[in-house]
């Protein structure tokens, strides 16, 4: 994969596609409710506007074609962005097909920032449909692709574009990719897993797969919750399932359930963990999530990753970002990455991109 910033002195009132993520909690008008995906993003935005590109700003929100389009417009994340950044961007509320690209690109000088809005209200980003991306190429003399987070998603924005511009990974990328081949290729053992939350048809298959790599993978939340007898996921001696629960409901894991998995934790040279282990927005079912989160913390020594949007949270509550090796901005795309060996849609059409600058 070629990572743009190796390319730094050739971008120069270049026209840059750049897909980033955002795809943040909003708030029914589309206000986001937490910021991590839209700080992160800056670096890349930052270094491509030193640089002297010209660039144009690609993302998702939410499930549109699901949910309507009603509160999932981009127009408030952009605002968002535009402020952390202290740059302007210029929103293009228009939907993307509907564009005269050429016009805008020419309006465009160097360091310039344009945003346009959600892929997803088009049906045929889904589809990784070419005739979507030759739309979105317009806007780029080259690609660069940022958004880890949806790596695992076969869609337009992240791989058909590929097959029309030079591509390359973004900075995000590049150092997520470090973090999680050094768990995918060398970790330290013992290694332990922590999978939560819910989401069982995605999260089953990689628990699955996690066991090439992991020692333990300790299982929470709603899948260990609701599921396990279903899905029978308990059958390796690697999966390690609560033993207790808070409450008939079985809404967090029980004291028991926390000592056992602490103490798994606290041997671990290398540690990963998505997904809550229960329903830590309502107290007394809080408890389950925030041991986890405090026993990762104490074990300094190890390797540790963290990533999904609820896992982040509970780690930022408690101060313990510092205390953390790594934090990813993919939750899903993190742990598939691991389960695939790397080999993601978005991250494969990246490699095999050789299309010269
Ligand atoms: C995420 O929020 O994990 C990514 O943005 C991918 O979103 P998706 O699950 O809606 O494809």
């Amino acid at each position: 994969m070629n990572y743009i910033k190796d390319y730094k002195n050739s971008l120069k009132g270049k026209n840059i596609l750049v897909r980033i993520d955002i795809n943040e909690p909003v708030d029914e008008k589309g206000y986001p409710q937490d910021d991590f995906r839209i700080a992160k993003a800056l670096q890349t935005i930052n270094f491509l506007r030193q640089a002297g590109a010209k660039i144009a700003l690609i993302a998702h929100l939410g499930d549109p074609q699901k949910d309507g389009k009603e509160g999932l417009s981009l127009a408030l994340i952009a605002e968002v962005l535009g402020r952390l950044g202290d740059f302007e961007i210029k929103f293009i509320a228009e939907e993307i097909k509907d564009l005269d690209a050429e016009n805008i690109i020419k309006s465009m000088s160097e360091g310039d920032i344009i945003f346009l809005e959600n892929l997803r209200f088009d049906t045929r980003e889904e589809e990784n449909s070419l005739e979507f991306a030759k739309i979105l190429a317009q806007f780029g003399d080259l690609y660069v692709s940022d958004a880890f987070s949806v790596m695992h998603r076969k869609h337009s924005s992240m791989v058909a574009i590929t097959e029309l511009l030079p591509s390359f990974g973004g900075l995000i990328l590049e150092q997520e990719l470090e973090a999680l081949n050094h768990i995918l290729h060398n970790p330290a053992k013992p290694a332990v897993a922590i999978i939560g939350g819910a989401k069982i048809e995605t999260k089953l298959p990689v628990i699955q797969a996690l066991e090439a790599v992991f020692d333990y993978i300790l299982v929470g939340g709603k899948i260990a919750n609701e599921y396990i007898d279903e899905y029978k996921i308990a059958q390796s001696k690697k999966i390690i399932l609560p033993v207790d629960f808070v409450g008939d409901k079985r809404y967090d894991i029980g004291p028991k359930t926390r000592k056992l998995f602490a103490s798994h934790i606290a041997k671990a040279s290398t540690i990963i963990w998505n997904g809550p282990m229960g329903w830590f927005e309502q107290k007394p079912y809080d408890g389950g999530t925030r041991a986890i989160a405090q026993a990762i913390a104490k074990n300094e020594s190890s390797y540790s990753v963290i990533g999904g949007g609820e896992t982040i949270d509970e780690v930022h509550n408690l101060h313990q970002e510092s205390k953390i090796d790594f934090i990813s901005t993919g939750g899903g795309a993190m742990l598939e990455y691991i389960a695939k060996q790397g080999q993601l849609p978005g991250i494969k059409a990246l490699a095999n991109n050789n299309l010269d600058i």
